[in-house]
C-alpha cells in the first residue's frame, strides 16, 4: 500500500502548536502530510513551520497562482482530511456551507460518502457550548463527518470546561487504527 494521505487542516486557534507536534509524528511514520491552513491558522503558526515539517508549501489562497483547481485536486489526493485544530467559527461556517477560504472550499467540494473527513474542535468552553457551536457539530455528524470530541480541563483562557483540543497521541492513535482497519480489509 502506498503511503497514507493526510489533508491537513489548521484554522486560527492557540492548539495551533499541538497540530504541528501531531504533524511531525504523522511524517515520521510515513504519512505523507499537505497543509491547508486559514489566515488565522497563520496568525499562530507560520509558512515555514508547516512546509518545513512537510515539505510541501501550505495552501492557503484558493486565488494564489499556479493553485487555480487545489481547491477541488487537493480533495482527490487526499485519503483522510482532518481539520485540526477546528475554531468554532470554521466550524460553523463549514456546518453553513460557507466557502470563502480554501478550508470552506475544499470542503464543499469533499466527498463525504466516500473518504473520511475529521475534524477535531478546540476552542474555549463557552464557544464549545453555544448552541450555534452545538447545533453545526451534530449537523456534520449527520453527514458522515467524524467528530474528534474535545477534552475537558484547564483552558488557555485560564477557565475550565470542554473545548480542549483532543490530545495529539489519540488523534494518531485513531489515524494508524483507521488505516490498520483499511489495510486488513484489502487483505
Ligand atoms: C490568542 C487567541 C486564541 C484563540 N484561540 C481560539 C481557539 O482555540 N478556538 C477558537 O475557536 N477560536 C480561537 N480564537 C479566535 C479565532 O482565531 C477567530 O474566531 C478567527 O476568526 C478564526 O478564524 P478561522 O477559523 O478562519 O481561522 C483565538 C483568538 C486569539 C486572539
Amino acid at each position: 500500500m502506498s503511503k497514507p494521505r493526510i489533508l491537513f487542516q489548521l484554522t486560527g486557534s492557540i492548539a495551533c502548536f499541538k497540530a504541528c507536534a501531531l504533524i511531525s509524528k504523522l511524517v515520521q511514520n510515513g504519512y505523507e502530510v499537505q497543509t491547508v491552513a486559514t489566515q488565522g491558522a497563520l496568525e499562530f503558526i507560520g509558512r515555514a513551520t508547516l512546509e518545513g515539517l512537510t515539505g510541501r508549501p501550505v495552501f492557503v489562497d484558493i486565488y494564489e497562482p499556479n493553485r487555480a483547481m487545489d481547491h477541488i485536486h487537493l480533495n482527490r489526493w487526499a485519503d483522510l482530511a482532518l481539520l485540526c485544530p477546528a475554531s468554532a467559527s470554521t466550524l460553523n461556517r463549514l456546518a453553513n456551507g460557507i466557502g470563502d477560504d480554501a478550508v470552506g472550499a475544499l470542503f464543499l467540494s469533499y466527498q463525504l460518502n466516500e473518504k473520511p473527513y475529521w475534524i477535531a474542535p478546540a476552542m474555549n468552553h463557552l464557544m464549545y457550548l453555544h448552541p450555534a457551536t452545538q447545533g453545526s457539530i451534530q449537523k456534520l455528524q449527520s453527514w458522515k463527518v467524524r467528530i474528534l470530541h474535545p477534552e475537558s480541563g484547564h483552558q488557555a483562557c485560564g477557565e475550565e470546561g470542554p473545548g480542549r483540543l483532543m490530545e495529539p497521541e489519540k488523534i494518531f492513535a485513531a489515524i494508524e487504527e483507521f488505516f490498520a482497519g483499511r489495510l486488513r480489509r484489502q487483505e
